[in-house]
């Protein structure tokens, strides 16, 4: 049976440690293998290669969605414009590329990927514009968890708080560790764990979620 996992924006940072974590079983795609996850025709043209190689995956993962630290007046209408595409406009278009192949198949897993404290509703003053796009990812999933369990798919988010990893943006993160209760920033390990346990049999009734992982942070 089909087992690929199908991670989108795994070249490099969680991403690339949630491939690495599925071994064989991963198929990458990013802007640098070819695929822009925020345009569809792109996105139709590398599944209908996948699909003949592969069918259906067994999961999706979604990890693209740049971040942008500015405040909500500060922020002009081509960075609002990125980070829709990055964020939103991504997730929007990859599920409908992928998991119809999905539903057809009557089984697999999608996880998307939003951020600590999205889905609180409440004031984000270090990235407004960012969490706003995370909420609406996370509003996202629980409709599309909804709407494709009778198909036996789940769909859940995880929301990471301050991962470090060579790309990351640690001049931010430097000045929010103080704040994390744990005490240290996550790894990309401390995901690959919670992405793990959501492609796990035992996870097969879990669907609508987000398993934040923050040591803490938006506690
Ligand atoms: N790192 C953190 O501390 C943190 C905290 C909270 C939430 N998150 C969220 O967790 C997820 C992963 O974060 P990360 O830090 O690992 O991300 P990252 O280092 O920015 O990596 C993003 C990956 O996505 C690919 N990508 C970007 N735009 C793309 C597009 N349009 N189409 C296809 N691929 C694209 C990039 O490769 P190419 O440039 O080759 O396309 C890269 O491989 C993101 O959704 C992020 O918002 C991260």
């Amino acid at each position: 049976m089909n087992d690929r996992v199908l991670i989108v924006g795994g070249g490099r940072g969680i991403g690339r440690a949630i491939a690495d974590d599925c071994g064989d079983r991963a198929v990458v795609w990013t802007r640098s293998t070819g695929v822009d996850a925020a345009d569809r025709s792109s996105l139709d043209a590398a599944f209908a290669t996948f699909r003949r190689q592969h069918g259906a995956p067994w999961a999706l993962v979604h990890t693209v969605g740049d971040f942008a630290e500015q405040p909500l007046l500060g922020t002009d209408a081509a960075t609002w414009s990125a980070q829709q595409r990055s964020n939103l406009d991504s997730v929007f278009h990859t599920i409908q590329a992928i998991v119809p192949a999905m539903v057809e198949a009557k089984r697999g897993r999608v996880i998307l990927f939003a951020a600590a404290g999205a889905d609180k509703q409440k004031a984000m003053l270090r990235a407004p514009v960012y969490f706003a796009m995370k909420a609406a990812v996370i509003q996202l999933a629980r409709s599309l968890a909804a709407e494709v369990a009778p198909a036996g798919v789940t769909v859940n988010v995880v929301a990471p708080g301050l991962i470090d990893h060579p790309h990351s943006h640690r001049d931010s993160q430097a000045r929010m560790l103080p704040r994390v209760p744990a005490g240290r920033l996550g790894s990309p390990a401390d995901v690959v764990a919670a992405v793990r346990y959501l492609l796990a049999e035992e996870a097969s009734y879990v669907t609508g979620q987000v398993l934040t992982v923050d040591g803490g942070l938006q506690v």
